[in-house]
């Protein structure tokens, strides 16, 4: 007869855009409690010194599926473990993914393997790092699209493209652009268009609160003169959104109530 498993503890942690101060300090006290922490290297770089005497599982980052089945493994076996995610983990993160791994645990091993206790420490997701950086671009109501087909067909993306636009939503795009991903923010750019005018304020902000920052404010008509990569995230005002000296400022709608 097998004894009663130890209920193990599985901790998914967002660790906000880069800079210490911007996490959690939840976050920073579950790093401390874990015996395993598992993340993708570039997010354990960052976290390094909070990582003396612990079990490090590090990967590249394609190999979620790797991570997140480890980390179930680990702590379905009643070890203390905690996976890593930039930004909240919660928003095109490793939660998700590792939600469905524990929902789909085989019953047939429910003798050796326990559900864990799962909590999921919120952090700062790169839309709230950009828009502090650019003014108040999202203060009106506000969507956000991945320009990454990887895992969503580009059709799906592109009706949402459109059908936010046409709403007079503030976009903001992640993923908007890779080596082998060069086209999309183009034609996101053309469907905006179709909705917005060439003079929509566009915020780009790259490698928010972390080494190599960079904020710039431009329009839709040069978006694609500008430098973009994986590492920026594209914030796109809705048709009141205006730039006042450094910053975009999407009007909440107080001067309508009081008359300003
Ligand atoms: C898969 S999403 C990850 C989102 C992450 N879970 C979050 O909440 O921030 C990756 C995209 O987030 C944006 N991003 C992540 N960190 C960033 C940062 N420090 N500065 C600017 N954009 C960032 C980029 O658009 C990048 O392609």
């Amino acid at each position: 007869m097998m004894g009663t498993p130890q209920i193990g503890y599985l901790a998914i942690v967002g660790l906000g855009p880069g800079q210490r101060n911007l996490m959690a300090p939840r976050a920073i006290q579950v790093i401390q409690e874990a015996e395993l922490v598992i993340g993708y290297r570039v997010y354990l770089e960052q976290i390094h010194d909070l990582l003396g005497g612990k079990e490090v599982h590090t990967s590249e980052l394609t190999h979620e599926v790797e991570r997140a089945t480890l980390a179930v493994q680990a702590a379905s076996a009643g070890r203390r473990v905690c996976i890593v995610s930039s930004g909240d983990a919660g928003i095109y993160g490793m939660a998700g993914l590792v939600l469905d791994l524990l929902a789909s645990l085989p019953e047939e091993r429910a003798d050796t393997l326990a559900e864990p206790d799962v909590e999921i420490v919120p952090g700062i997701s790169a839309l709230n790092a950009a828009a502090s950086l650019l003014g108040a671009p999202l203060m009106h109501d506000f969507a956000v699209i991945s320009l990454s087909d990887l895992l969503t067909p580009w059709p799906t993306i592109a009706q949402r493209l459109s059908a936010v636009a046409a709403a007079d939503f503030v976009v903001v795009l992640y993923n908007p652009i890779s080596r082998k991903r060069y086209w999309q923010l183009g034609e996101a750019r053309r469907l905006l268009l179709e909705h917005r005018t060439e003079a929509t304020p566009v915020g780009l902000v790259r490698n928010a609160y972390r080494e190599g920052q960079t904020v710039q404010i431009t329009t839709l008509e040069h978006l694609l003169a500008c430098e973009v990569d994986m590492f920026t995230t594209v914030v796109i005002g809705n048709s009141c959104t205006r730039v006042h000296q450094k910053h975009m400022i999407t009007p909440r709608g107080y001067e309508r109530r009081y008359g300003e």
